[in-house]
């Protein structure tokens, strides 16, 4: 499988043959072994990009009604049907939030904060009028990563330092710090009973507009040499955004309060781990080539790899998160094969264009490109010392 037009018809085929992409999730409620959840209405800010989505997918197919609030610009590239199916309010968290002055909800799903001051608005604007309000914040409010089990209970960034060293940690520093402070804005309006944290790592599956993690189902579906970042050891941790869609929902419909981490997998893995479980998923024939040298990597532009972090200095924990309360509030996760499947049978189909494709899979500046190079000057490196 080659050519990208050969990719294409094996997605093609391999739909047809089978089930069509089951998008909508683990369905714990369709086998029928749960009672039909009570039906809410769900207002979600945001709602249209990445996670928003399959939270949508997942509250339909339980019998919720769906609000979502959002300026009207960003267009999913998954469920496009379903947004037939949900109310649409139009308006911009920086400066018009008249289309939520009137309505009432059952719970308000926070996606789109990006500053604390439209989580504080918000906030404030429906407390009187929604009975929880969830806030989907991230592990990094746990910058610096210095810990080895980093729970609900480690202490979270609520001031950036004096000093700073260079730009990626500036960009740590004022994220934790926006999502600490957002939080906080919640459980000071709603109380902490009636305010729902969740707190993801990196997300991935379909729809994900970072293209942080597309590298491995396409390079892992080629087979041959296939680079591995990292030491023997070096713990990842990443989740499927639909597990944490579900879970979501999930802890609404059982109006669980409290803050929850959303990581995973179930178990600690390894890079390699990873890569060795993630490569079945194809059937091809490959061999996986580890380069361990941190200083090596980052000369060749591998600084990282989602979900590879080299888990030194300030990032030692950021792969070392407990996801302990989560299982037991019933977070779920899907077979990693499952999801690199879909994830990759997402990248292939008509949901992108070619154009967004190419933008990744032919910048001469990324490691799928440069990885047979990057391989072959490490092999002359190990020959050499
Ligand atoms: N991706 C990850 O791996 C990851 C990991 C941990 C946590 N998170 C968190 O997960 C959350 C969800 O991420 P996401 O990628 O699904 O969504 P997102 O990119 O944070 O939000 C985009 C949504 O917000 C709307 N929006 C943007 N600006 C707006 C404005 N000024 N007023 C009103 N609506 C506005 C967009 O629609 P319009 O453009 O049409 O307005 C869109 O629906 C984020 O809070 C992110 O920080 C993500």
């Amino acid at each position: 499988m080659g050519t990208s037009k050969s990719r294409r018809e094996f997605v093609k085929k391999s739909i047809s043959a089978s089930i069509a992409i089951p998008l909508i999730g683990s369905s714990l409620f369709s086998c029928n072994s749960e009672k039909r959840p009570k039906k809410m209405r769900i207002l979600i800010l945001g709602g249209t990009s990445f996670l928003g989505p399959h939270q949508i997918a997942y509250a339909l197919q339980r019998g919720h009604t769906v609000s979502i609030f959002t300026r009207g610009k960003t267009k999913s590239t998954v469920h496009k049907e379903l947004f037939d199916k949900v109310e649409h309010l139009i308006g911009d968290r920086n400066d018009n939030l008249t289309a939520l002055e009137k309505g009432e909800w059952d719970v308000v799903i926070d996606n789109s904060g990006r500053k604390v001051k439209w989580t504080k608005d918000t906030a404030e604007l429906l407390k009187d009028r929604a009975k929880l309000y969830m806030y989907t914040s991230s592990t990094g409010v746990y910058y610096p990563y210095l810990g080895d089990n980093i729970t609900e209970e480690t202490n979270t960034l609520t001031k950036e330092p004096l000093k700073i060293e260079n730009e990626d940690e500036k960009l740590e520093y004022w994220y934790g710090v926006m999502k600490t402070n957002s939080e906080n804005e919640v459980i000071k309006a709603f109380g902490e009973k009636q305010s729902i944290i969740v707190r993801p790592t990196y997300m991935f599956g379909p729809g994900d507009k970072t293209n942080r993690f597309i590298h491995w189902p396409l390079r892992l579906a080629k087979g041959g040499e296939i680079l591995v970042p990292g030491k023997k050891d070096d713990p990842v941790q990443y989740i499927d955004v639909r597990d944490v869609a579900e879970f979501m929902i999930r802890l609404a419909e059982n109006k669980l309060g409290g803050t929850f981490n959303a990581v995973g997998p179930t178990e600690k893995q390894t890079m390699l781990e990873f890569v060795n479980t993630a490569k079945e998923t194809f059937d091809v024939k490959s061999n996986i080539i580890q380069i361990d040298d941190y200083g090596f990597l980052n000369k060749n532009g591998i600084s990282y790899l989602v979900p590879w972090i080299p888990p030194i200095e300030k990032n030692f924990g950021s792969s070392r998160v407990s996801n302990k309360k989560g299982i037991v509030n019933g977070l779920t996760y899907r077979n990693l094969n499952t999801s690199i499947k879909e994830m990759y049978h997402w990248w292939n189909s008509n949901a992108l264009t070619q154009e967004q494709r190419d933008k990744f899979e032919k910048n001469p500046k990324g490691v799928f490109t440069n990885e047979s190079t990057i391989i072959k000057k490490w092999k002359t490196l190990k020959t050499s010392r």
